[in-house]
């Protein structure tokens, strides 16, 4: 069992703006935790000690482990969760915030996650199954027009680009064949799923759970189209806005009855309770909330929008989860907005270049300073040569403000973004917008 104890040793695994927003909230714990990270990013040095590593390198993250003497492991990513990363650790008798194997297959599979939800009365779209083409395939020819849009969606985890939205029979029939005969997801698309397809406002909302017990933390908006207005293809999310005006205080409420109680009652009676954030995908529709995927880790973005507005004590909350005794604490949060802008490369989702230097203006690391604004670096890397950080992936870093409303959170993030340069960098405008439309 993890004790909560002054400057325990703290592993966090992953290596992007969520990791380095939930090092950030760890470090400012009263119990002062001495923080690692595998393999990070070199933006985390001044609050970790970043260590090489892989997420998928069971064996060499237990060396690790064992070599510093971790008190505690937060697992962030979905890759290591689906596989198992957790229950290898805890065998081994490392503690961590995480879900087991079992209880991430709700974001891994999303064949088990809507057979969950169809058992436990939880809403979601209607759906079919298929791990056969020819089946799959037979279904969309038996659809008619009026039957579309329909959403094809790999089983497994696919860089969240496993989901396509289909306007018509031929593209339905295109998108199952990438997927089942091409290949392009590898087994992830061994089987699909086939559902409605909703409308209504997306709303993500994290909560943490002890497998009994849990705690609602900060609703938020993602923007996962990489334009303007959610055109164009899909990213990892571009921007994230705190709290969701949309998911209104009785809609919560009733998310909490409908979706979040069975879903941690559900996989409690299975046998395999979830302990860890679980992330509910949303869409409100016009018959109520339903949801369109769990996730079992904490968002990114959304924890670069979320964590920065958390009062409470992070860790506590963390060793709580895996205690089981989450009942004894706090989630508050500060009032006010919270946005939190994607700086990216030039090209992404596509293709991108990387190694560019990034400026930073004085006025911003004076913000920073001051903690008026937060950076999370996601994909960036040190350059010893130019002493400079470089770019080293699509999205490159991530500026969080928060505002008393959202004109004063977009004047401060926006104002921001402006004062940080490199070769290429791109970002959306209208992060927040949306979610508030009457601006
Ligand atoms: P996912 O990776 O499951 O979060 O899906 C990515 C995006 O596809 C979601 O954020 C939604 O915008 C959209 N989407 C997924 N499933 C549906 C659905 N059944 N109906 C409408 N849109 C959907
Ligand atoms: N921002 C969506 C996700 O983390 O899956």
């Amino acid at each position: 069992m993890p004790e909560l104890k002054e400057e325990m040793k703290v592993l966090v695994v992953g290596g992007g703006g969520r990791e380095h927003a939930i090092l950030e909230a760890l470090s400012r714990s009263p119990y002062r935790p001495e923080l690692f990270v595998t393999p990070g990013n070199p933006g985390m040095r001044d609050l970790a000690q970043v260590l090489p590593g892989d997420v998928m390198d069971f064996e060499g993250i237990l060396e690790t482990c064992k070599a510093e003497q971790i008190d505690f492991v937060v697992v962030s990513p979905d890759n290591p969760l689906c596989g198992g990363l957790v229950d290898y650790l805890e065998e081994e008798g490392f503690p961590c915030f995480g879900p087991i194997k079992k209880a991430a297959r709700l974001e891994g599979s999303k064949a088990f996650a809507k057979a969950f939800m169809k058992e436990h009365g939880i809403p979601t779209a209607s759906y079919e199954v298929f791990d056969s083409v020819a089946e799959a395939k037979a279904y969309i020819e038996n659809m008619s027009e009026e039957d579309f849009p329909r959403v094809l969606k790999a089983d497994g985890l696919a860089l969240g680009k496993g989901v396509s939205i289909c306007p018509d029979q031929s593209t339905a029939l295109e998108d199952l064949k990438l997927i089942m005969e091409d290949h392009k997801f590898g087994t992830s698309g061994d089987k699909v799923v086939i559902e409605e397809f909703m409308t209504g406002p997306e709303v993500s909302l994290l909560c943490l759970s002890d497998g009994k017990d849990y705690k609602v933390l900060l609703s938020s908006m993602d923007h996962k189209a990489v334009g303007e207005g959610n055109v164009g293809p899909n990213t990892g999310g571009m921007g994230v806005v705190a709290p969701n005006p949309y998911l209104t205080k009785d809609l919560e409420n009733q998310v909490v009855r409908t979706i979040l109680e069975p879903t941690i009652r559900g996989m409690a009676k299975a046998g395999t309770p979830f302990k860890g954030c679980l992330f509910l995908g949303l869409m409100l529709t016009a018959e109520g909330p339903k949801v369109i995927e769990y996730n079992a880790r904490f968002g990114d973005p959304e924890a670069e929008a979320i964590l920065p507005m958390l009062k409470s004590d992070l860790l506590a909350l963390l060793v709580a989860c895996r205690k089981g005794n989450l009942a004894d604490f706090e989630a508050e949060f500060y009032d006010g907005v919270s946005l939190t802008l994607m700086l990216c490369s030039e090209g992404y989702p596509g293709s991108y270049e990387k190694g560019k230097v990034i400026h930073f203006a004085p006025e911003f690391t004076e913000k920073l300073d001051r903690g008026q604004i937060h950076l999370y670096h996601s994909g960036t890397a040190w350059n010893e040569e130019q002493k400079a950080f470089v770019t080293n992936g699509g999205r490159v870093l991530a500026i969080n403000a928060r505002g008393k409303d959202l004109d004063e959170a977009r004047a401060l993030t926006y104002g921001s973004a402006l004062e940080v340069c490199f070769d290429g960098v791109f970002y959306r405008q209208d992060i927040g917008l949306m979610a508030y439309p009457d601006k």
